[in-house]
């Protein structure tokens, strides 16, 4: 992991922090609000992990009687989780800065991790899947909603040409393999579904093998 890729993640959320979701407000109310209620609808934690948290946009859909720890690399951006949490007083979250690819928590905390269009810009998701895998219980799961490389050859060439100037401008990597890079941190994967056409943005939910 270079210290390099990590600062130039969070120096872009960071930049981006303050309009981020004036700038998601269509696709918000258009695609992530309904994705973000079907993953939300499967968590019974009690112990949850939200990893990159970003401005918090998962509270409103937390469950009731949930315990959340969100953690993000970017300051920017738990400031504006940390304004949203003011406003939402029966939520119960504790935000934290933290790299999921070195997290400080022991071994087997939590009943659930959840991630949502967080692998895409981790600096080495497969770290970050392996982290994410040590510190989740025996049987616990983690709940993705990821963007990645398409599925057709044609769109999956253009998003590799893509990749490196998209990911320089804004921190994100559009062609990432995650389905794969989750199986390589050593999960197992329960169930894939494509919520858009080309496969390109995936529910993944996969179990931490006992
Ligand atoms: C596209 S935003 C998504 C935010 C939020 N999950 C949502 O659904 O709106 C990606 C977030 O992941 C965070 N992130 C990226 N790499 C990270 C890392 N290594 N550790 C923790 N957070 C990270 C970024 O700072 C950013 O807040």
């Amino acid at each position: 992991m270079t210290q390099r890729g990590k600062q130039h993640t969070r120096s872009r959320y960071d930049l981006i922090a303050p309009l981020y979701n004036v700038l998601e407000w269509p696709i918000e109310q258009l695609l992530f609000k309904s994705w973000r209620k079907q993953l939300w609808d499967q968590i019974t934690g009690p112990n949850v992990l939200e990893i990159g948290v970003g401005t918090g946009k998962n509270i409103s859909y937390y469950p009731e009687d949930i315990e959340v720890t969100g953690i993000d690399l970017s300051p920017g951006m738990l400031k504006q989780a940390k304004q949203r949490l003011t406003e939402k007083q029966e939520v119960h979250l504790t935000l934290k800065e933290m790299d999921a690819q070195q997290m400080d928590f022991s071994d087997d905390t939590f009943d659930d991790v959840v991630a949502t269009f967080v692998f895409c810009s981790v600096p080495d998701p497969i770290l970050g899947l392996k982290e994410a895998l040590r510190v989740t219980k025996p049987g616990g799961k983690l709940h993705l909603l990821e963007h990645m490389r398409a599925d057709g050859t044609a769109l999956a060439s253009a998003m590799d040409k893509l990749d490196n100037p998209i990911h320089y401008l804004s921190g994100v990597h559009i062609a990432r393999r995650t389905v794969s890079n989750v199986k390589s941190a050593g999960w197992d994967i329960e169930n894939v579904h494509d919520l858009t056409s080309g496969g390109i943005v995936k529910k993944i939910k996969a179990i931490k093998p006992h």
